[in-house]
């Protein structure tokens, strides 16, 4: 990709990945991603606002060629996909000092081995004069890391805001076409990345409304040039209300546990509640993730094997709890042969999340008449639960 003008003496340089499938070894790609970096040429310096993923060294190198001088580089955040280049281009202008949150300096000289001459450490709030340009850095603590900020530029309203309102997506568009598309990996994004800081990434929304930004630039996917957009998108996510949605993640051996999913599946859709049923054998993670983000309950079904809950049922359940969404229940359903030990251990996996706790199900062996009646009393009960909450 060569440089791309977006306005006057402003670029946006960097490179678009489109074959990555995962990020940070955990999170499913389905549509690859890109790596923003930005560059602005004020009247008497020139910053570059974050860099490249390593990988991406040579065509990223190349798209520098068309300064001869660099004075500043601005890394928003320390993960390697914005500041892996840094070295290379200190390398390549050593005139150059990286500006960056106290935070990151020290994460900087741990994760890139930087010196710590290199430095320039910015407050919340300060702002660094590049001439006829002026960048004003608002400290954005947990998007994605403790040490993240974003850089307004004053004098043309352009926010760049590295991972906050970023959107894995690979594509050619330099700004928001296809609105629904980025919708959706914007929140992938999100729910993946940031929800489990859904009060700090409240407050930051708020330094960042304020700011009224006329474009924002993020280092994933397309420009937003309606940034009311994705501020509102990411004020529901964080501070709305959950839905009437029950997200059910299951796993099943010998069919007894699909049945019962299939059970209560059909008992909520009886009820008036919407649900999400994921098969974690075939799940994509960043789907369920997105799901968690509205619902109001979760169950969780597994069967009982190797002692406890099936394999793909705890690793649904670390990342439920990990993630931290804002559901407001939880149940689990499951079967066993001669020992339950399913209920006790997602229990305690999902321990973070304040919900409250509705009566699990469990058959031994295949589910009967009986298990079917627990399962509606179990429907009965979310459906109350969230018709209490005004949910429908
Ligand atoms: Fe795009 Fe947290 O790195």
């Amino acid at each position: 990709m060569n440089p791309i003008k977006i306005k006057e003496n402003i670029y946006r340089l960097g490179s678009i990945d489109w074959d990555r499938r995962m990020f940070d070894a955990l999170i499913p790609l389905p549509d690859g991603t890109s790596y923003n970096a930005y560059l602005i040429k004020g009247s008497e310096k020139t910053a570059l606002i974050d860099t490249d993923e390593p990988s991406m060294k040579e065509e990223f190198m190349k798209q520098l060629e068309m300064i001869d001088h660099l004075d500043y580089v601005v890394s928003l955040h320390a993960e390697q996909d914005h500041s892996g280049c840094i070295p290379f281009v200190l390398e390549r202008f050593p005139e150059a000092r990286v500006v960056v949150s106290p935070k990151c300096k020290g994460m900087e000289m741990d994760l890139l081995h930087l010196p710590e001459e290199v430095f320039i450490t910015v407050e919340d709030g300060e702002t660094l004069s590049l001439g006829d340009k002026t960048l004003r850095f608002v400290h954005t603590p947990w998007v994605h890391w403790p040490e993240t900020m974003v850089a307004f530029l004053e004098e043309d309203k352009i926010l760049f805001s590295c991972d906050f309102f970023g959107s894995h997506l690979a594509t050619s568009d330099l700004f928001v076409k296809d609105k629904i598309k980025v919708y959706e990996a914007a929140k992938r994004y999100y729910a993946e990345i940031m929800m489990p800081f859904r009060r700090i990434i409240s407050k930051n929304l708020e330094k960042v409304m304020a700011l009224n930004a006329e474009l924002i630039a993020p280092s994933h996917g397309p420009i937003y040039r309606d940034p009311a957009m994705i501020i509102e998108a990411h004020k529901e996510w964080v501070d709305g209300p959950p839905k009437n949605l029950v997200v059910l993640p299951y796993i099943s051996m010998h069919e007894s546990t699909r049945l019962m999913v299939e059970h209560l599946v059909g008992a909520l859709i009886d009820r008036g509640v919407e649900v999400m049923q994921f098969n974690l054998e075939v799940v994509d993670l960043g789907k369920l993730a997105i799901a968690l983000v509205d619902a109001a309950t979760v169950v969780l079904a597994s069967p009982t094997v190797l002692g406890g809950p099936h394999p793909a049922a705890v690793y649904a359940a670390f990342l439920t709890n990990a993630l931290r969404p804002k559901v407001r229940y939880l149940s689990i359903m499951g079967s066993y042969g001669w020992a339950d030990r399913t209920v006790p251990v997602i229990s305690g996996l999902l321990k973070d999340i304040k919900a409250e706790i509705i009566e699990p199900v469990v058959a031994k062996g295949a589910p009967t008449g009986e298990t079917f009646r627990a399962i509606d009393r179990l429907a009965d009960a979310i459906a109350e639960k969230h018709r209490a909450d005004g949910l429908q």
